[in-house]
């Protein structure tokens, strides 16, 4: 079958021909076909039988262009091959935590799965200011498990050189060393400033010798750390939850690179979100904002703790260890150390290039952009690029995630 575009018309006709679909419904003759428009990239659609609402599913499609501009705007369809590779990836670590995948076609560029119709995505609920118990548990555990099964710890070397290959997604890391590392550090017209935004704090950034040159070590790392398959896009519009569970979805950017990357992109967003919540005074608002703090430190040390058990359990079972042998066990101990410590100075450094991007760069969050009053916005931003600016210069200087905390305390009081 050649590539075609699934459209609101023609879907119901595609979906009544695959076996695995037909297990889904029981009749095609009441199905609503619902456009989903909350994504930019791709085409997403919502399925359901009128008659029986519980028979449902969701169907994304990668257009060889980006969805919301156009033709004008082409993009290889290769990145829904690179989400079905991570999404197969993560079914088989961590099937809990992504939606179950019902058929998946390359020749389409098309991904149908479980509709999760009774979760929102992480960055609404966090704007609600709902609280999710199981948040920094659940996050954790994918990190961990995705992270730790993919990297030269578990995987023998063939494997995981081979799994470096078969994940380049030239065209997404593009994206990303452009538009995160990039642009949003030099004046460039892509970038989109708040007005109410002062000139001396973008200079402070855009023309600092010092913060360009750590922004470009934190480029060249992303392009140069193939340590595990990372999802490649972890911020809190790839989550969805609701107070039961958390999903992972949209692994499109997926592909071989530094660990600290997807941390970083997840507690960047989260800090983005408790300076939206710890400017306002009322106690509700400042029980959230803690409330965010602690899952920042919760998922640090959280994944820490899961990473490093998952390391000794697999050498155990596997009877053989990365470093080969250690009579003492104190090589073991000292080089997992070193290598959370640099984990951890990335994840620092990734997260603060992705608070900037989300400022000076093209892609907002609604975090910030609710706020239709532009003066308070530049306050915000401030604060987030202050904190992040302190962030990367210091990264390899903070002792623990509680110090990291505090820094985004004193910032959010000026
Ligand atoms: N399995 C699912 N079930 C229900 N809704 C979903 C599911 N996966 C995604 N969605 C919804 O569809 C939207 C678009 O999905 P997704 O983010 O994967 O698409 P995208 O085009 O890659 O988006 P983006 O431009 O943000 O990268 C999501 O924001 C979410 O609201
Ligand atoms: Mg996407």
């Amino acid at each position: 079958m050649e590539y075609y575009q699934l459209t609101q018309t023609n879907l119901t006709d595609y979906l009544k021909l695959l076996p695995e679909v037909q297990l889904r419904f029981s009749s095609f003759d009441s199905l609503k076909v619902q456009e989903i428009n909350d994504g930019n990239m791709n085409y997403a659609f919502v399925v359901t039988n009128k008659l029986d609402t519980n028979q449902s599913v969701f169907v994304k499609q990668a257009p060889p262009y980006i969805k919301v501009l156009g033709e004008q705007w082409p993009l290889t369809r290769q990145r829904m091959t690179a989400e079905i590779n991570a999404l197969n990836y993560q079914v088989s670590v961590c099937p809990e935590m992504v939606p179950e995948v019902y058929y998946q076609s390359e020749t389409l560029s098309v991904l149908i799965m479980e509709n999760l119709s009774t979760h929102a995505l992480l960055r609404t609920e966090l704007i609600q200011g709902r609280y999710l118990p199981r948040l920094a548990e659940d996050l954790s555990t994918f990190l961990a498990e995705t992270l730790f099964y993919s990297s030269d710890f578990a995987l023998p070397s063939a494997d995981k050189k081979a799994m470096v290959s078969k994940s380049s997604n030239q065209e997404m890391c593009q994206i990303t060393e452009d538009f995160v590392f990039t642009y949003p550090f030099e004046h460039h017209d892509m970038n989109d400033y708040n007005p109410a935004l002062s000139q001396s704090i973008i200079d402070s950034i855009q023309k600092d010798a010092n913060v360009r040159a750590h922004v470009a070590q934190m480029k060249f790392i992303f392009m140069n750390r193939p340590e595990a398959l990372l999802h490649g896009d972890l911020h809190t519009s790839s989550v969805m939850v609701n107070v039961q569970q958390t999903f992972v979805i949209d692994p499109e950017f997926s592909f071989a690179g530094p660990m600290g990357f997807d941390i970083g992109a997840l507690i960047a967003n989260l800090y983005l979100s408790y300076f939206s919540h710890a400017h306002k005074s009322s106690a509700e608002s400042v029980n959230y904002s803690q409330w965010l703090l602690q899952t920042i430190d919760d998922l640090w040390y959280k994944f820490e703790a899961k990473f490093l058990s998952l390391w000794s359990e697999h050498e155990q079972s596997a009877l053989s260890t990365f470093m080969g042998k250690d009579l003492t066990g104190d090589s073991h101990q000292i080089f997992r150390q070193i290598f959370l410590q640099q984990v951890f100075s990335n994840t620092l450094g990734f997260a603060a290039c992705k608070m900037i991007r989300r400022i000076l760069g093209v892609a907002k969050v609604a975090d910030f952009m609710q706020f239709e009053d532009q003066k308070l916005r530049a306050k915000l931003e401030t604060q987030a690029l202050k904190m992040a600016t302190t962030m990367l210069l210091n990264r390899q200087s903070y002792a623990n995630i509680g110090d990291v905390n505090k820094l985004a305390e004193d910032v959010s009081s000026i």
